[in-house]
C-alpha cells in the first residue's frame, strides 16, 4: 500500500521538496499506524524542508512536526483502531517521518487520544504553536504573576505569538503586542491584545541593563536583542517564558533584573516535554482555555506546503496553517 507525502530531498546541498508515493512502513512492535487527516506547519517544519542545521538527522525527509489522525494498525495495548489521536514533537519530523504524509508510524509513548471536544482541525489548529504558548502562559501563572501591569507577547502575530495573545487575554491579562506587521492591528486586537507595538519603536532606545518595570511577564517567541530588551522591563518577581529565535539566538543582559528584581527567565522545551505536560496542555486548551482560532487559521492542501514554508521562513505568517490530507 502507498501513501502520498511531501518529501524534501539533498541534491549536494540543495533542499528541494515534492509530492512523492511512498510506502506504508510495517507496524512495529509498541508502535502505531496513523492516517493523519491534519497536520499544521510550524516554523521548525520550515527548517527541516530547508536542511537547516541540527534539525532533521538524514535526507531524504518527509517534515510535520505535529499529527492529528485515526489509528490504522496497533501494536500497542493503549491503542486501537478507529482511535482518534494526537501527536506533537518528540523526534516526529525530525528523525521519524511527520505529519506532511498521509501516514505516520510513531512510538506509542509519543501518542495521546485526541481530546473529546476537539475535532482533528481543532487540534492542528493549535498544534505545537498552541501547545507551546500555553507552556509559556502556564509557566506565568504558575509563579502567581499578578494582574496589575500588563504581560508583554513579542513575534505576536505568529503561530505562538498570536495564541500567547489569545489565552493571556482570556484568563484576564491587558496584553501588549509587539509586532513587525503594521498592517495587522486589527487582527490583534481582535486575538486580544489592548495595545500594538511597533517592533522598530519597541527597539528604537538602546537597551538598557534595567529599563522602566512596564510589564508583569512576558512570552518572548523572538529571541536575540528584544528578549534583552524585555528582560529589563519586567517588574518584580515577573516571568519571561523564553521560547523562539527567529530574531536571534544570542543575547546580552545583565544580572540586575535578576538580582534586583526577582525576575525568573522561564524555557519553554514543548517537543521534549512528558507526555503528562502534554496531556494536561490539551485538556486546557480544550475546555477552559479554548480559543475560537477562526479568523487566523488558513486551511491549506499538502500540494501547498513549499510557498507556505517560503513565508513562514520569511516571518510573514499571520496566525496558523492547518494541513488538510485528502479529497
Ligand atoms: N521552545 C519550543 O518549544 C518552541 C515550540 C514552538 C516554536 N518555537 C519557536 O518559537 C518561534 C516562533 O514559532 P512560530 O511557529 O510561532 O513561528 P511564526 O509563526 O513564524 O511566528 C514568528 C513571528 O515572529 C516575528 N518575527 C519573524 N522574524 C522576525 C525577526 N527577524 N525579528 C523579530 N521578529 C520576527 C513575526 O511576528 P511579528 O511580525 O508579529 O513580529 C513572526 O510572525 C520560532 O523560533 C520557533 O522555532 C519554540
Amino acid at each position: 500500500m502507498k501513501y502520498k507525502a511531501y518529501i524534501v530531498e539533498d541534491n549536494n546541498g540543495a533542499f528541494n521538496g515534492s509530492i512523492k508515493e511512498l510506502e506504508v512502513p510495517k507496524l512495529e512492535e509498541g508502535k502505531v499506524l496513523i492516517k493523519v487527516i491534519n497536520s499544521s506547519l510550524n516554523y521548525k517544519d520550515a527548517l527541516a524542508a530547508t536542511g537547516a542545521k541540527g534539525v532533521v538527522k538524514s535526507y531524504p525527509f518527509v517534515p510535520g512536526i505535529d499529527i492529528a489522525g485515526k489509528v490504522i494498525g496497533s501494536s500497542s495495548l493503549h491503542f486501537t483502531e478507529g482511535d482518534d489521536v494526537i501527536a506533537t514533537g518528540y523526534k516526529i519530523g525530525m528523525s521519524e517521518f511527520g505529519g506532511f504524509g498521509e501516514i505516520v508510524h510513531l512510538p506509542e509513548n509519543w501518542i495521546l487520544k485526541l481530546p473529546k471536544n476537539l475535532s482533528h482541525f481543532d487540534a492542528m489548529s493549535y498544534g505545537t504553536a498552541g501547545l507551546t504558548a500555553a507552556a509559556c502562559v502556564k509557566k506565568i501563572l504558575d509563579a502567581n504573576v499578578k494582574k496589575d501591569l500588563p504581560v508583554i507577547v513579542s513575534g505576536a502575530t505568529g503561530g505562538v505569538g498570536s495564541i500567547s495573545v489569545g489565552l493571556l487575554s482570556k484568563l484576564g491579562y491587558e496584553v501588549h503586542a509587539v509586532t513587525g506587521k503594521s498592517s495587522e492591528i486589527e487582527i490583534l486586537k481582535i486575538m486580544g491584545a489592548t495595545e500594538i507595538i511597533s517592533r522598530d519603536d519597541y527597539m528604537s532606545e538602546p537597551i538598557k541593563p534595567l529599563d522602566k518595570a512596564l510589564y508583569s511577564a512576558a512570552v518572548d517567541t523572538v529571541g536575540g536583542d528584544i528578549l534583552a530588551k524585555i528582560i529589563s522591563m519586567v517588574s518584580n518577581h515577573g516571568v519571561v517564558s523564553c521560547c523562539g529565535n527567529v530574531g536571534g539566538a544570542t543575547f546580552s543582559s545583565s544580572v540586575f533584573p535578576f538580582i534586583l528584581r526577582g525576575i525568573q527567565l522561564s524555557g519553554i522545551d514543548s517537543a521534549e516535554s512528558s507526555i503528562d505536560l502534554k496531556s494536561e496542555l490539551w485538556n486546557l486548551l480544550s475546555d477552559e482555555w479554548s480559543l475560537d482560532l477562526v479568523n487566523q487559521t488558513k486551511t491549506i492542501k499538502i500540494d501547498d506546503v513549499g510557498s507556505e514554508i517560503n513565508k513562514i521562513l520569511k516571518g510573514d505568517q499571520i496566525g496558523r496553517v492547518v494541513i488538510q490530507h485528502g479529497e
